[in-house]
This record gives structure tokens, sequence and C-alpha cells, in this order.
């Protein structure tokens, strides 16, 4: 009878091939992985030119092991700047350094400084000898923050420890903070990357998509002034939990009467049944087939903010796949694109300083459109003040000739069949601020493509997603007689492509699943004249023998390739990592012509 009742639940919970179901799993240390002393992983990127210097003051802040933290509040520990470290600082680099061995899911994490988020990571899966990586970032845009006393520096990361998964995420974080350097023009030879040490650029050291990246859109300016989060209460962890499209959620702002720039910066990382949803099928196709997921809802998703009901920009996000996604053997140890330093997102808010600057309080709102659970995101409002008055004046046109245009196409006989999604939007915001520098009118246009395309084959065993994400985001500056005085544009193409077949395993109640995942990031920056451009893309082929969510045995291969080049600088780096080994890692500063601007 036991057994009976047994068949019938499998039977029922699992109608059907699991490859149709996205999932995640854990490397469970089962021999037939070969042993390694301990690893470094890595996300490749851009190295920070800051690598390359000693900093003028270091401070180690956090040193905590997370071990069975599910349901706990997050970790707290007070921080103040050095006391003797002397002002202006030119960087400031957060160093997050972490440690792991045993079996364990993937995890994520946010790091926040008085509720401004600083950093949003997911963990590397460790293996049975231990895995240790650390992640470099530029934090300079976090300026005003990082100089205040007495705040707390808070860290979330949510983990479970028991007999089966052993893994305790050992943490480490530091702050690092450079003064401008001066580079010795006799030292012939040894040239630093990306340090421009000549005498006419004042020995400034400085990437072309640093100043970009404090503040993607308009560039080139110092950091904010003052950062309000747009966050939650802390008691787990600042961010917002959004579990339906509902549910929406709104933060109560009021800003300085002088404001004269507002940028809105949000942090989004998806889990539970929204960890692929971007391979999540429509709900017909769940409910007809009597699938017992909760991973549906279509494959559509949108980060949407608004500013007092009206809509002020959104965005799909970068499909960022965590280290147990897909298959976990293919992010070893080169990790998937941002999965330890996650994109953020800004939004150029200052066309709403019209309605903004009255003095009374406004609403913010964060949403995920088409979101089921659950979806942890939260923003900062970058603000910068006009220092020589203390009121500016402000007039808003927003949300000129929106446009948002969504198809869905659903065509399927039972397991087989295949589902399209096509979306368009466009949104547009127009505002003028007097100050005391003049009367300027910014002009926020923003845009994107999204196609998603879902086929299943072979009674739903073979499953292939195609999706293309194509955004333009502009901001431009004009003064009282209509001249631009600075323009700045981001064009970003993130296509994503998984093919999965499953097969039946070669032990009980095991199963094959054959992996291809390919996935890219592009991006060009324009800035008045000058041009950056970025490609990583990533390749990855394997399979795996699954029981549950455990990988009992696999091979996989992944390469990538990254490239970026500015006006001065070029840097690419391509790597091959073949069953949790690096099999070739080439990296060169010179510039390749491998593409052009
Ligand atoms: C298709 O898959 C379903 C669920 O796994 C199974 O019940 C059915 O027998 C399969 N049909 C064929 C023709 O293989
Ligand atoms: C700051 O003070 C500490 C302890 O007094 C000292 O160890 C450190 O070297 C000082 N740093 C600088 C930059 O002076
Ligand atoms: C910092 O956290 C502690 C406890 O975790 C709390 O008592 C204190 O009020 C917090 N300080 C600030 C400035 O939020
Ligand atoms: C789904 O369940 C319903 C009701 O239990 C049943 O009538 C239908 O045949 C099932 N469909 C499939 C494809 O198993
Ligand atoms: C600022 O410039 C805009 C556009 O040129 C103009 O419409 C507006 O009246 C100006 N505001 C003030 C206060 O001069
Ligand atoms: C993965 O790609 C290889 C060729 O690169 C191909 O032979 C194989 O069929 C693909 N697997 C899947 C599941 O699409
Ligand atoms: C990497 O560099 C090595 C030696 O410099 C060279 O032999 C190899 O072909 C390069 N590999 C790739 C993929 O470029």
């Amino acid at each position: 009878m036991i057994t009976f009742i047994f068949l019938l639940f499998l039977f029922f919970t699992n109608p059907i091939s699991p490859a149709s179901i996205p999932d995640r799993f854990t490397k469970s240390l089962s021999p037939s992985f070969p042993k390694h002393k301990s690893r470094e992983y890595f996300e490749l990127s851009l190295p920070l030119p800051t690598n390359y210097l000693t900093p003028s003051c270091t401070l180690q802040i956090l040193r905590h092991s997370f071990a069975n933290t599910i349901n706990s509040p997050p970790f707290t520990t007070p921080y103040s700047p050095p006391s003797n470290c002397s002002l202006p600082w030119s960087h400031i680099v957060l160093e997050f350094r972490a440690k792991c061995k045993g079996e364990q899911y993937d995890r994520i994490s946010g790091l926040w400084l008085g509720g401004v988020e600083l950093l949003r990571t997911s963990t590397a899966q460790p293996t049975q000898c231990g895995i240790f990586w650390k992640v470099r970032k530029d934090v300079t845009r976090y300026y005003s923050v990082l100089l205040q006393s007495n705040l707390n520096l808070t860290m979330m990361l949510e983990n479970i420890v028991n007999r089966e998964y052993t893994g305790v995420y050992h943490v480490e974080v530091a702050f690092y903070y450079y003064k401008d350097v001066v580079v010795n023009d006799k030292n012939d030879g040894v040239s630093l990357p990306f340090i421009v040490g000549n005498k006419n650029s004042g020995g400034k050291l400085g990437l072309e998509t640093e100043k970009f990246e404090r503040n993607l859109g308009v560039g080139a300016e110092e950091p904010a002034d003052l950062i309000l989060p747009i966050s939650d209460t802390g008691d787990k962890g600042f961010w917002y939990r959004i579990e339906s499209e509902t549910a929406m959620r709104f933060k109560e702002i009021r800003i300085p009467k002088n404001t004269r720039r507002v940028v809105l910066e949000f942090y989004v990382s998806f889990h539970g049944n929204d960890e692929f949803w971007y391979l999540n099928p429509p709900n017909s196709y769940v409910t007809v087939n009597n699938i017992t997921t909760g991973r549906a809802n279509g494959a559509y998703r949108e980060v949407f903010v608004t500013v007092d009901g009206q809509l002020a920009g959104s965005e799909v996000p970068f499909p960022v796949v965590f280290t147990g996604g897909i298959n976990p053997l293919f992010w070893e140890p080169v990790v998937a694109i941002g999965a330890f330093n996650l994109p953020t997102y800004d939004l150029e808010l200052t066309p709403f300083l019209g309605t903004l600057l009255d003095g009374k309080a406004h609403q913010i709102g964060i949403g995920v459109a088409d979101g089921i659970s659950y979806w942890l995101v939260d923003a900062n409002l970058h603000l910068w003040l006009d220092h020589n008055s203390h009121s500016v004046e402000a007039k808003s046109k927003v949300n000129l000739n929106p446009v948002f245009r969504i198809e869905r196409g659903s065509v399927f006989r039972q397991l087989d069949g295949s589902f399209k999604i096509k979306a368009e939007r466009v949104c547009n915001s127009i505002g003028w601020v007097k100050w005391s520098a003049g009367n300027y009118t910014t002009t926020f246009l923003q845009s994107y493509k999204f196609n998603n395309l879902i086929r299943f084959q072979k009674n739903g065993t073979y499953k292939l997603v195609k999706q293309k994400v194509k955004a333009n985001r502009q901001v431009k500056f004009e003064n009282q007689v209509g001249q631009v005085i600075a323009s700045r544009s981001v064009k970003r193409k993130y296509p994503l492509s998984v093919s999965t077949a499953t097969l039946p395993g070669s032990r009980k109640n095991t199963y094959l699943l054959l992996t291809n995942v390919s996935h890219s990031m592009n991006e060009k920056y324009s800035n008045g004249g000058s041009k950056i451009h970025v490609h990583n893309s990533q390749d990855s082929v394997g399979w795996m023998e699954v029981r549950d969510h455990s990988v009992l045995s696999g091979k996989a291969k992944t390469k990538q390739n990254f490239m970026y080049r500015d006006k001065l600088n070029c840097y690419s780096r391509s790597v091959n990592a073949g069953d949790g080994k690096l099999l070739s890692d080439n990296a060169t500063f010179h510039c390749l012509d491998l593409f052009a601007l």
C-alpha cells in the first residue's frame, strides 16, 4: 500500500519531463566529480584602474559567517569612514571576499550602507574542496553616503545549513579609499592599463566607463550630493520583496528645494518561480497539461518606476543566471555574466522636478509587470543640489506620447507547441530647471524592444528559448537658447538562447539534461564625441545527470569573450573552462582591432 501511494505521488507530481520547466540544482558531492584543491571563482569583467594602485586608506569592515541564516535579520555592523583618511578621495572601492566548502545552493545577497544599496551579488556554489572569490566594485558614486559617520552597513544572505546542505559562506568586506594618482612619466615600459598619465590630463586615472557608470546617462558629473534610499525597513534586508504584479511598493520622499538633478538607480534580482522568468511558459500550457509548477505566467517581465502614479521609466532586466541555474557545471570557475555584480539600471528623473520640488511628500513606486513570486527590488535616488541657492524653479512635461505594445502568440497541442511574445515601449519626458548656473531643459528618451520565443518539441522533452532585448536610453541637456550642451546615450542588446533535451538517466529516478546556453551583453555608450563599446558573451555546452535537484555527474564547457574599447584604451579577455577547470585564459590591453567603435 505504501509503495502504491508513493508511485501515485511520483506520477502526479511529475507528469511532464523536467526539461520543460527550468530549474536550479546543487552539485552533489558525489565521488564522480574530480577533487581539486580550493579554487578561485570569478566573474569576467573590466579590471578597475584602482586594481593596480595602493589605496591610501583601508577599512576592513565586515567579517561574518553566514550559516543557517534563513529567516534571520540581516547582519549589521557600524560604519564610519577611517578617521585619518584625508579628503578628497578620487575613488572608493568595495571589496567583497567569500569562501565556502561543502554542498550548498547559490544564495542572493545585498549590501546596504544607511539603507542605500551598494552591491547586489549572488554566491558561487561550493565544492567539497572549497572555493573562494572576490568582487571589487567601484562605489565612488555613493561618495556622499560613504563620507558619513555612524551609519550601519547591512548585509543580507539567507542560507540554509543542515545535514544535506553543509556550505557556510564566510564573507569579508573592505572599503578602499584612493587619492588621485600622479603617474611617473619616467616609468616607461611599465605602463599601467587605463591610466591616462600625461601632464595634460593632470595624472588623472580613469576609464571612460567609470564616468558613465557613476552616472549612467549623463556621466562626467561628480557623485550626487545626497542619496535617498527607496527601500524597505531593513528587518529582512532593505530590498522590497515583490510577490506579484499587483504588489507594487511605494516610498514617500521629500527632496530639498534646491535639487537640480535626479537619477533613480534600481537594483533587481529574481527568484523562486521567477528565477528563470525568461523561460517560463504561459499559464494555459501548464494548466492544460496538468503540470505541477509555479514557474509560469509567460516569459515577459518589466520592472517599472512611478512618480506619484505616473510611469517614470522601466526596464526589462538582463537575465542573470545564478550559479545553480540551468546547469551548475557551466558556472565553474567562471560565473555567468552579472552573477557576482548584478547590473543596476538608471532612470533620469530630472524632468520630474517640476512636480517634486514643491516641498511636499511624493510617492515613488516600484513594481514588476507580470511578475510572480518573487523579486527583490529597491532603488537609490541620487540628488544633485544647487549649492548657490536655497531653491530652484522647474517645470515638467512627462510621459509624452507614450507607446506600449505587447503581442502574445500561443500554439500548442499537449506538450508540444510554441509561444511568442513581442513587446515594445517608448517613454519620453522633458522638463526645465532654472538654477544658479542657468535654465536647462532635460529630455529623457527611453525605448526598448523585447522578443521571446519558447518552443517545445518531442513531447515536451526538447525545449528551445530565444530572447532578444534591445534597450536605448538618451539624455539631452539644452540651454535656454536651445543649444545642446550635453547628450549621452546608452544602447544595450542582450540576446539569450537556451536549448535543453531530456533523456532517461542511467540510474533509478535519474534523468539526463543536455543543455546549451548562449547569452551576451553588448553595450554602446556615447557621450558627445566619445564612444565606448563593451561586448561580453558566454557560450556553454554540456550535460548532467540529475536526481531531484542534485547533479550526480556531468560534463560542461563554457567559453567567454570580453572586449572593451574606448577612445584610448582597449581590453580583451577570452577564457575557456571545462569541468570546473580553467583551460585557457588570455587577456590583453592592446587594441587588437577586434571590433570597431
Ligand atoms: C508524452 O509525455 C507524457 C508526460 O510525460 C506521457 O504521459 C505521454 O505518454 C508521452 N507521450 C508520448 C507519445 O510519448
Ligand atoms: C590612520 O591611523 C591608523 C591608526 O592610528 C594607522 O595605522 C594608519 O596608518 C593611519 N592611516 C593614515 C592614512 O594615516
Ligand atoms: C544600527 O543598527 C543597530 C542595531 O542593529 C540599531 O540599534 C541602530 O539604531 C542602527 N543605527 C542606525 C543609524 O540606523
Ligand atoms: C488534466 O486533468 C484533468 C482533470 O483531472 C483531466 O481531465 C485531463 O485529462 C488531464 N490532462 C492531461 C493532459 O493529463
Ligand atoms: C526656462 O526655459 C524654458 C525653455 O526654454 C522656458 O520655457 C522657461 O520659461 C524658462 N524658465 C524661466 C523661469 O525662464
Ligand atoms: C548543443 O549544441 C551542439 C552543437 O554545438 C548540438 O550538437 C546539440 O544538439 C545541442 N544540444 C541541444 C540540447 O540543443
Ligand atoms: C592564448 O595564448 C596562448 C599563448 O600566448 C596561445 O598559445 C593560445 O592560442 C591563446 N588562446 C586563445 C584562445 O587565443
